[in-house]
């Protein structure tokens, strides 16, 4: 056997929402923020016209990056796709970090960014928090304790939902020295009510970089495409690192196609905000407490602290949510908005688990 280096073997590997070999339409998935009611007809339709294959994509993605521009006012030599947002987090790390650097970053969040650092050797100071929400005031203090070299903040932050305000951001740049890059991980933007203007921030600053995803809103995860938008040395040197034809051709023009179709990101932005606050307030009717999140998710913890329990039960009766157990959270559980069908669907299983844990309990057998 060929040992791997050190960095590698200590690596946890990634668990995603949906169990490996659980088919996608088996399971009502409300474990992996995924856009339940898919990308535009628009998206689909040039998937279904796109007849290539042989040829190399445009390595820089042209034309998905003039649609990008137009939308989110960024210049195409601020942007640099990748397949995926998760895969630009690795090339970060790959492009800044070296052995013995610290990565700041909160916790609980997104696992990605420690996942990035100690590949590369660099230690990950994660600020303590009380697991259901994020102190962004205390980051600032955190950053300049720690001198870090790439800062991942989450905002809405995953798992906890909440958005770091533009003071907070402000304060942590500041505290940041001339060697630091912070990195705002905006994969869940979309859904939030009233998220400041981080690209002016970034337009003006070249230590702030921010990363963008086609995953979410625009219902493409299947497909893999993410930006960074960031300083153009910041483009030049991780796009030295990415692999040359990162994003496929399909992919750029269901992408570009996605992108244009601005009604239908409002229509799901609106079906997300809306289904979010009844979600929250279902989940709170009956006694969990909820932390009011901007993502496409809810992040709450059941009356008697049991998530992992609730996380199976749940499981048996069709239903995939993720547990905060794997953020290092035991009594949360992440809850992705669905359509209303799937809502109804839950409802009716945390119902269902609530009433037959009732009966057990009567009869005096035990809890399940
Ligand atoms: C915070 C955050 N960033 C990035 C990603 C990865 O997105 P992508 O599909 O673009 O790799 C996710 C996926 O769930 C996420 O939650």
């Amino acid at each position: 056997m060929i040992e791997p280096r050190p960095e590698v073997r200590a690596l946890p590997a990634y668990r995603p929402g949906r169990p490996s070999g659980v088919a996608a339409d088996a399971m009502q998935n409300l474990a992996a923020n995924e856009n339940p009611w898919g990308p535009s007809p628009r998206a689909v339709a040039a998937w279904r016209a796109w007849d290539g294959g042989s040829t190399y994509p445009d390595m820089a993605g042209q034309m998905l990056k003039e649609v990008l521009e137009k939308r989110w006012g960024v210049p195409p030599a601020a942007l640099l796709l990748g397949t995926g947002s998760g895969h630009l987090i690795k090339c970060l790390s790959e492009a800044y970090l070296r052995p013995g650097d610290r990565v700041a970053t909160v916790h609980p969040t997104f696992s990605l960014y420690a996942h990035g650092a100690r590949l590369m050797g660099a230690e990950v100071a994660a600020m303590p928090g009380t697991g259901a929400s994020v102190d962004w005031g205390a980051l600032a203090g955190w950053v300049a304790r720690h001198r870090p070299r790439l800062v991942f903040l989450c905002t809405p932050n995953n798992p906890t939902g909440d958005v770091a305000p533009r003071a907070a951001i402000e304060a942590v740049l500041a505290a940041l020295g001339d060697e630091g890059l912070l990195v705002l991980d905006e994969a869940y933007r979309d859904f939030a009510a009233a998220p400041p203007d981080t690209v002016s921030l970034a337009a003006r600053h070249p230590h702030v970089a921010l990363l963008r995803t086609l995953s979410k809103v625009y219902g493409l995860a299947g497909l893999r495409v993410g930006a960074l938008v960031a300083d153009p040395s910041v483009i030049d040197a991780v796009g030295r690192v990415r692999e040359p034809f990162a994003v496929s051709a399909p992919a750029l023009a269901m992408g570009r196609a996605a992108v244009e179709d601005e009604a239908h990101r409002q229509w799901v932005v609106e079906a997300v905000q809306a289904g979010r606050a009844r979600l929250e307030a279902a989940l709170a009717e009956r006694g969990w407490a909820v932390n009011p999140s901007q993502g496409n998710f809810a992040w709450a913890a059941p009356p008697a602290g049991d998530a992992e329990r609730w996380q199976r039960d749940l499981m048996a009766r069709g239903i995939l949510v993720r547990w905060g157990g794997s953020f290092g959270v035991k009594d949360r559980l992440r809850i992705t908005v669905g359509t209303s069908a799937q809502e109804h669907l839950l409802l009716a299983a945390l119902d269902a688990v609530a009433a037959s844990r009732r009966e057990k309990q009567a009869g005096g057998g035990p809890v399940g």
